[in-house]
C-alpha cells in the first residue's frame, strides 16, 4: 500500500487487514499501553486546507501514539493566502523532513494529484477531498460496525467482514465524500447498502451505483436495517439554499424522535452512526444522537485506532 486515497482501491483482504491491525491498536493510549514505538523517528504532516475537528485531532493522536513526530499545517494563516501553490506548499514540507502527508482539501482529487506527481514522493493519506472520498472515515465506520456486532454475538471481530448486513446511508448523498467511501467499502466487505435521500440530493448517475436507492426513510426503517448512517447536510457546498428546505428535510429525511421510536420498535438494535459534525435538529434529533444506539463517540474513539493502523501500514510497508 503506497497511498490511501480511496476505499475503491482496497481489496477485501487489505480492508480486513487494516481493521484487524486497528483492533490490536485500539487499547493504545490507555493507562496500560500509552504508546507504541513503531514510528519513532518518523514525521507525519497533517496538511489541512479545510476545517476539521475529528479527523485532524485523530490523525495527530494516532501518529503520536505510534511515537511519530507531528507537524500540523493549516491553510488558514499560511502563505496559501498569498497564492502559494499545492506543489510549493508540499515541497516545503518535504524540505523540513516529512515522511508521510495526511491531506484534507476542498477540491476533489487534490490528494490523488499529490500522489501522482513526483513533487514529494511520500505516502499520501486522503483525509477528505471535496465531495469525492474520505477513506479513513469509512474504515472507522466499518470498524465500529464490525466491533459492535462481534461484541453483541460474543465472538472475535478479527478476520471478519460485514457479510449480510443491511446498511442505510441517509441524507445529503450529493455532497458526501463519506457516503462514497462507505459505499465502496461496505460492498467490498459484503454488506448491502441503501442510499436514502431526497431526489435533489442524489448525484446524477447514482442509479448505476452498487446499492438500492430510496426516497423514503420511513419505508427503509420499516423494512429493517442493521445500521443507519446519517449524513450532515453540507450547506457550505451548496450554491443556493438547499431544497427541500430545512423543515421539510427534517420532516421527511431526518432521524427525529418519531423515527427513533420506530427504529426501537423494530427490536433489531439498529445502530445509529453519524460522521460528525452533527446538525442536531436537522438530520438527527438530540434524542437519537444521544441514544444508547448512537455510535457517534465510539466512532471518534475508533477513528484513532484506524488511523494508527493506516499510518503504520503505509510507513512500515511490511503488512500488505
Ligand atoms: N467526520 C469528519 O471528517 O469530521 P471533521 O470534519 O470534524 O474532521
Amino acid at each position: 500500500m503506497k497511498h490511501l486515497l480511496s476505499t475503491a482501491d482496497l481489496s477485501r483482504e487489505e480492508a480486513i487487514a487494516i481493521l484487524d491491525i486497528a483492533e490490536e491498536m485500539r487499547e493504545t493510549g490507555t493507562r496500560q499501553v500509552k504508546k507504541l514505538p513503531a514510528l519513532r523517528g518518523r514525521t507525519v504532516v497533517n496538511l489541512f486546507f479545510e476545517d476539521s475537528t475529528r479527523t485532524r485531532i485523530s490523525f495527530e493522536a494516532a501518529a503520536k501514539r505510534l511515537s511519530a513526530d507531528v507537524i500540523n499545517f493549516s491553510a488558514k494563516g499560511s502563505s496559501v493566502s498569498k497564492g502559494e501553490s499545492l506543489k510549493d506548499t508540499a515541497q516545503t514540507l518535504l524540505a523540513i523532513g516529512a515522511d508521510a502527508v495526511v491531506i484534507r482539501h476542498p477540491d476533489s482529487g487534490a490528494p490523488a494529484r499529490l500522489a501522482a506527481t513526483d513533487w514529494i514522493g511520500l505516502p499520501i493519506v486522503n483525509a477528505g477531498d471535496g465531495t469525492h472520498e474520505h477513506p479513513t472515515q469509512a474504515l472507522l465506520d466499518a470498524f465500529t460496525l464490525r466491533r459492535q456486532l462481534a461484541l453483541r454475538e460474543g465472538v472475535s471481530p478479527l478476520g471478519r467482514g460485514l457479510d449480510g448486513l443491511k446498511i442505510a446511508i441517509v441524507g445529503d448523498i450529493l455532497h458526501s465524500r463519506v457516503a462514497r467511501s462507505n459505499l465502496w467499502l461496505l460492498n467490498t466487505l459484503g454488506a448491502s447498502v441503501t442510499m436514502v435521500a431526497p431526489p435533489t440530493l442524489l448525484p446524477v448517475g447514482a442509479s448505476a451505483w452498487p446499492c438500492k436507492i430510496s426516497y423514503s426513510l420511513d419505508a427503509v426503517i420499516e423494512s429493517g436495517v442493521d445500521a443507519v448512517m446519517m449524513l450532515r447536510v453540507q450547506g457550505e457546498r451548496m450554491r443556493a439554499a438547499f431544497f427541500p428546505n430545512p423543515r421539510e428535510y427534517s420532516r421527511y429525511w431526518g432521524l427525529d424522535d418519531t423515527r427513533l421510536k420506530a427504529l426501537e420498535a423494530k427490536g433489531q438494535d439498529t445502530l445509529i452512526l453519524h460522521p460528525g459534525p452533527m446538525n442536531r435538529g436537522l438530520e438527527i434529533s438530540s434524542a437519537a444522537a444521544d441514544s444508547p444506539a448512537s455510535m457517534v463517540l465510539e466512532q471518534v474513539t475508533n477513528g484513532v485506532a484506524v488511523r494508527m493502523a493506516s499510518l503504520y501500514m503505509l510507513l512500515s510497508g511490511d503488512l500488505i
